[in-house]
């Protein structure tokens, strides 16, 4: 049979590639691939120019030296086989064939089809072994090992380090060479002692990665400084914690903080003043929930409830947000602050009918009602707790008229 070869040739590694054409005639359909390289490199010596370098040694398909691509394949077209025990009765007479290299980072070419592949070594090196004391070789039989462990084992056994996983995966992994070392010793009992170490210090031979940029959230934080005293609260950051600052305005003025949330770094200087209006500012932007709940004093809350906000970006750019303050019902009733920035989360809840059973024709409370964020239910339901007061005081009032109809009277029209 007649075949068309297109070879890559490269002098070293350092030197550029390139596909050569070369014909090999007069095939024997019984040889082996590489038998047929070999009657290719002998016409070449013949004519006085470089043979085709390939890597072999067993070619019984047991040492995986031998491995490179057939046309786009590693180890060629026929499943389960090296290249040194493929045979050209697989091919047709007249194929074009392309032969290359395993094209890995890791396995840089070393001359044609060689490639280097002493990646692989450094990760047996690294524990793809069973350490034994010196001394004459145990018997075989001296460590019963269930059949079926072994039949794995066996399996993972049968790796014999070509390389081909490595070249044809996109990502040039060596998982399954790694995960077939590991398990052939890791499945014997004379593997366990040294198992866990075996398997971090293979898996361990991945390159480093790369270092951290220099940027201040990579460094280590700074202490802040945090004042509670007759002016109020006063807090300045250098690339600090903000988890660390408001643990130390937790332990100041007694105020507990509720909630975890991721940790950030802060800049700035915060205050003197009310505790509650600073500890607002400091965490505008935070991009957090935040509830600022009862009174200690000083306007210190008792609460701070920090919830993450999911779906909305961070507020960081807006410098301005929104205050409220609910009125107390009654004077055992908290003073909430709720810092509620402009921009809204984009999360949605449905519309929940709140325990008292609203009416549902106030927009937002009926099954047909407008979805809404946990921030605008929370404004709803001050606003209905204001107008329920507003009411229950004109009640009040209405009933003192009647009680008292001449001093009301009085007030209302003065003149
Ligand atoms: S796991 Fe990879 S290196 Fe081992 S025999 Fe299979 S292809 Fe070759
Ligand atoms: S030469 Fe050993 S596996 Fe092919």
């Amino acid at each position: 049979m007649n075949l068309t070869l297109h070879v890559w040739r490269q002098k070293n590694a350092s030197s550029a590639g390139k596909m050569v054409k070369y014909d090999a005639k007069d095939i024997n359909p019984e040889m082996s691939f590489l038998e047929m390289l070999d009657v290719v490199n002998e016409g070449l010596i013949v004519r006085g120019e470089e043979p085709i370098a390939f890597e072999h040694d067993c070619r019984e398909g047991i040492c995986g030296s031998c491995g490179f691509v057939i046309s786009g394949v590693a180890h060629g077209p026929q499943p389960g086989t090296t290249v040194c025990q493929l045979h050209m009765r697989h091919f047709k007479d007249g194929d074009v064939l392309y032969l290359e290299p395993w094209r890995a980072k890791a396995f840089p070419v070393l001359k044609d089809l060689v490639v280097d592949r002493s990646a692989f070594d450094r990760i047996i090196a690294a524990g793809g072994y069973v350490s034994v004391s010196t001394g004459s070789a145990p018997d075989g039989n001296a460590v019963p090992v269930p059949k079926v462990n072994a039949d794995q084992s066996m399996d993972s056994a049968a790796c014999i380090a070509c390389g081909a996983c490595v070249a044809s995966c996109p990502n040039a992994s060596a998982s399954l060479f790694t995960g077939a070392k590991i398990s052939h010793l890791g499945l014997l009992p004379q593997g366990q002692p040294e198992r866990m170490r075996r398997a971090e210090s293979m898996v361990a031979q991945a390159p480093p990665p790369p270092p951290m940029p220099h940027w201040p959230v990579n460094d280590n934080p700074n202490p802040p400084s945090v004042i509670w005293d007759a002016s109020g609260l006063r807090i300045n950051a250098s690339n600090s914690s903000l988890q660390q600052i408001l643990n130390e305005v937790s332990t100041n003025t007694g105020t507990k903080v509720v909630g975890s949330v991721p940790d950030q770094r802060v800049f700035g200087s915060y205050g003197p003043g009310n505790a509650g209006d600073v500890l607002l500012q400091l965490l505008q932007g935070s991009g957090y929930n935040v509830l600022l709940a009862g009174d200690l004093g000083h306007g210190a809350p008792s609460q701070i409830v920090l919830t993450p906000r999911r779906g909305g970006s961070s507020n960081a750019s807006n410098p301005q947000p929104q205050q409220q303050q609910m009125q107390p019902q009654d004077q055992d009733d908290e003073v909430v602050d709720q810092q509620e920035p402009p921009e809204q989360p984009e999360e949605t809840v449905p519309a929940i009918p709140p325990p008292n059973q609203p009416n549902q024709n106030q927009p937002g409370f009926g099954p047909n009602g407008p979805m809404r964020t946990p921030q605008e239910i929370m404004e709803e339901m001050q606003q209905r707790q204001l107008q329920q007061q507003q009411q229950m005081q004109q009640q009040m009032q209405q009933q003192q008229q009647q009680g008292n109809p001449t001093a009301p009277q009085q007030q209302e029209n003065p003149e």
